[in-house]
């Protein structure tokens, strides 16, 4: 069977983790490929609420292999936190398993995203602070330590015995910042990586012997197609390497291209974002404060408790998203946040000061941040759609609303999502056996 990913089709936070919940019962192995724990994917399931930074969302399932791939960023204190907690709540993490090749988050890579925000001031990135963006950034400066060094008390030693003096240049030298100790920093991060070895493995191979066993695969994407480091909204976007898109998949998991064979896009039926960076159907008006608090989940961020922006669904981001990932399947989440509202609208183009209207995203952040959204306005349907189970029962103008989106992204949607709850989903096509070109 091939692989299937899931990608972000926005500025994340779309319900990647709840839709891989959903899905996840057709697949053997599931697997995060990029990013680090400044991604938090929310779960609701009849075990309870779950944030999960760094374990994929398949691990509510006992029976199937979950794998941290080669593209995550592992801070191993997180993770091991992570771990406790979901064992504590009775979640088997039996077969969990974490690649040998994971860059690590060490205890200068925080102190470096946050003084780095400091450095740049009126243009922060608004990370999420988690050292994710400077541990990328040395895992491409060939200055990174990996999983496989950290659980060698050999390897571990002799790699931060070159990289923690440099580190601690840059420390000091950069940002005026004390010294990391060397022994305190080998004590404790050994500690923590005798608790990570059991579950340190090769997973490329893990992930290979299910493929040879005709079995599905899959990719558990982070961030969205909006915050990627090459098709984003530079340089407000997160360093994910591989990037979280689908064509990160494979490098960030092991695998070739041909083995990936769909591609499904999330996107809410709104958009959000949190950090700073452009988004050209923002609201800061009422309107976006009640697209904020609306429904049973208000958009506040998983990782940082931050309020997220809000706006209109923005069709020409989205529908970029899908193209430069290949969508083959859409899901559209959080259908019911706009249950209420007696009109809605989508974003089919961007004006220019100049006046001239653009229908394909432009590369510029800075001509983003200028743009006019161009509205169309549909009516709202005024009903409750989180009791729906089938195209059927979701109330007529509803129906009009996806059709409408799933023309403007020129792809069809698979799944629709009336609430956060596992159940609460409308399937119209199952994404692991859908098969398209
Ligand atoms: P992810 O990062 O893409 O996994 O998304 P997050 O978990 O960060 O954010 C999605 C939020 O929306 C979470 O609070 C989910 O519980 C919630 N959610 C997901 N799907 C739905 C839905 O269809 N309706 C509502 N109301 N909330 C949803
Ligand atoms: P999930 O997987 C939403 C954003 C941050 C910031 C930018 C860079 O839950 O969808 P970073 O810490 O990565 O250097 O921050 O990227 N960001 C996210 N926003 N959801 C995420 O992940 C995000 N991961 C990073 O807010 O704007
Ligand atoms: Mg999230």
């Amino acid at each position: 069977m091939p692989a299937v990913v899931v990608i972000g089709g926005q500025w994340g936070d779309e319900g990647k983790g709840r839709i891989v919940d959903l899905v996840a019962q057709g697949a053997t192995v599931v697997a995060r490929y990029s990013a680090g724990n400044n991604a938090g994917h929310t779960v609701i399931n009849d075990m309870g609420e779950f944030k999960l930074n760094v374990v994929p969302a398949g691990i509510f399932y006992a029976d199937k292999i979950c794998v941290v791939g080669n593209g995550v960023a592992v801070d191993p204190a997180i993770l091991l936190n992570e771990i406790d907690t979901l064992a504590g709540r009775g979640v088997s993490v039996a077969n969990l398993f974490v690649s040998d090749r994971c860059h690590v988050i060490m205890p200068w890579h925080p102190l470096i995203d946050i003084a780095d925000e400091k450095l740049r001031g009126a243009a922060a990135i608004g990370t999420t602070g988690r050292g994710v963006g400077p541990c990328f950034t040395d895992k491409v400066a060939r200055i990174g330590i990996r999983t496989g060094d950290l659980i060698d008390p050999e390897a571990f030693r002799a790699r931060l015995s070159f990289v923690l003096p440099y580190k601690n240049e840059v420390l000091t030298k950069l940002y005026g910042l004390p010294a990391l100790d060397f022994d305190e920093v080998y004590a404790s991060y050994s500690a923590l990586g005798r608790r990570l070895a059991p579950f340190v493995r090769d997973t490329a191979q893990i992930v290979h012997d299910a493929l040879d066993r005709d079995e599905t695969v899959l990719l558990e994407g982070a961030q969205g197609c909006l915050l990627d480091l090459d098709a984003g909204t530079y340089e407000f976007v997160t360093s994910s390497v591989p990037s979280s898109s689908a064509g990160g998949a494979g490098i960030g998991i092991g695998i070739g291209p041909t083995v990936i064979q769909q591609v499904v896009g999330i996107y809410k039926a709104y958009v959000t974002r949190v950090g700073n960076g452009p988004m050209p159907s923002e609201l800061l008006d009422e309107t976006g404060q009640i697209l904020r608090l609306e429904g049973p989940r208000p958009e506040i961020g998983t990782t940082t408790g931050r309020p997220r922006r809000t706006g209109w669904f923005d069709a020409v981001a989205s529908r970029y998203s899908a193209m430069v990932n290949g969508v083959t399947s859409g899901v559209l989440t959080r259908l019911d946040v706009l249950d209420n509202f007696p009109s809605i609208k989508i974003c089919t183009a961007y004006e220019t000061d100049d006046g001239r209207t653009l229908t394909s995203m432009p590369a510029s952040s800075v001509l983003l941040g200028k743009v006019k959204p161009v509205y169309e306005e549909v009516e709202g349907w005024r009903a409750p759609t989180a009791r729906c189970r089938s195209w059927e029962e979701l109330p007529q103008k509803a129906r009009d609303y996806i059709r409408r989106i799933e023309a403007l992204l020129q792809t069809p949607i698979d799944i629709v999502s009336v609430g956060p709850e596992r159940g609460q989903a409308i399937v119209i096509h199952d994404v692991l056996k859908v098969k398209r070109p």
